[in-house]
């Protein structure tokens, strides 16, 4: 029996449909390297194509608007939401993946540099998922090659695509983004998540407190930044002065892999733990978001609060993969 399909969704989503020619589509051929490339505008339009994914994907599973294509995959850092969400979305598009997780059996081994991996892959895909230690590392990887390049993270730097999935997260929660107070807590300054989060955030009329220890504030630069634009930002060391205004509580992993003394780790791991005594001072109405891996940050304990939307927010991560992917490959 044939599935039923919406029109709007047939529209977006066929490429046999008449939406004229899908190159001329926004986004095709372009790298996604930094929020700073996105407007509004962008956002809208994304995340409209981010719910037409989620709406097939419940409907259909798996569609062929994909099919021919072919992403590398190609992580030099450890992932599992972020490698296996793309990996997914294209497969779920109707693609393939050329998965390259583990650089040690590549020719990376060997000493080949970034720019003759990157001009060897595009050789085979159409599309290049990055992460690398190194901020910056996506940028001079797009400046070589002739296919796409999505950033999914540079060291300490950006990690884009997470903070699109963020913020979409954050409207189907809460339904808006002006007026909201959004607490992020933990490792602000090796975090690129909440790098790439707080200057999206900055599109919009909201206030950022950031809870972190002396060791982890937010980069100066960045605040700077942000404060240039007028957004309301706000540092503390600790939780309490600001829990019962917040409406977005982003939590971060103290990230040990980034310290160069581990004395330092020492002295600020476990330093914050969310607990279900913590979310009693918290208002009803608000989520708990966490890029993950945790690694203890937040209690177990709290998964079984409605506030807390850290799975739903990994799951937003497949929607919006899946319409970058069809968005830079000319498919929406
Ligand atoms: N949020 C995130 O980037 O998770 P991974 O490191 O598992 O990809």
């Amino acid at each position: 029996m044939a599935t039923f399909v919406p029109p709007n969704v047939r529209r977006v989503l066929s490429p046999h449909l008449p939406l004229g020619d899908h190159r001329e589509a926004p986004f095709y051929g372009r790298d996604i390297l930094s929020v700073s490339q996105f407007s509004r505008n962008d956002l809208e339009y994304i995340f409209g194509v981010a719910k037409e994914m989620r709406a097939m994907v419940e409907r259909v599973g798996t569609f062929d608007l994909l099919k021919g294509k072919i992403l590398a995959n190609l992580f030099y850092e450890p992932s599992t939401r972020t490698s296996s969400s793309f990996l997914s979305a294209m497969e779920r598009l109707g693609g393939s993946v050329i998965p390259i997780n583990e650089v040690t059996y590549s020719s990376v081994a060997k000493g080949e540099s970034l720019p003759d991996t990157i001009r060897t892959l595009e050789c085979y895909a159409d599309v290049i998922v990055l992460r690398h230690p190194e901020v910056g590392s996506s940028a001079l990887a797009a400046k070589y090659a002739r296919k796409p390049i999505i950033n999914a993270g540079d060291g300490t730097g950006e990690h884009p695509t997470q903070a699109l999935l963020d913020l979409f997260t954050i409207l189907e929660e809460l339904g808006r983004v002006d007026g909201l107070t959004v607490t992020m807590l933990g490792d602000l300054k090796y975090g690129r998540t909440v790098h790439s989060l707080s200057r999206l955030l900055s599109l919009f009329v909201v206030r950022l407190n950031y809870v972190s220890p002396e060791i982890l504030r937010m980069p100066p630069a960045l605040v700077e930044e942000l404060a240039g634009k007028g957004v309301s930002q706000k540092e503390f060391i600790s939780l309490e002065p600001v829990l019962a205004e917040t409406d977005v509580l982003y939590v971060t992993r103290v990230q040990k892999e980034r310290f160069e003394n581990l004395e330092d780790y020492e002295k600020v791991k476990g330093v914050f733990v969310i607990t279900p005594e913590t979310l009693e001072k918290a208002k009803d109405e608000m989520v708990v978001m966490h890029p993950l891996p945790r690694v203890g940050e937040i209690s177990m304990e709290v998964d079984e609060d409605p506030r807390a939307a850290y799975f739903r927010q990994m799951e937003c991560g497949l929607y919006v993969r899946m319409a970058l992917l069809a968005m830079v490959l000319g498919k929406a």
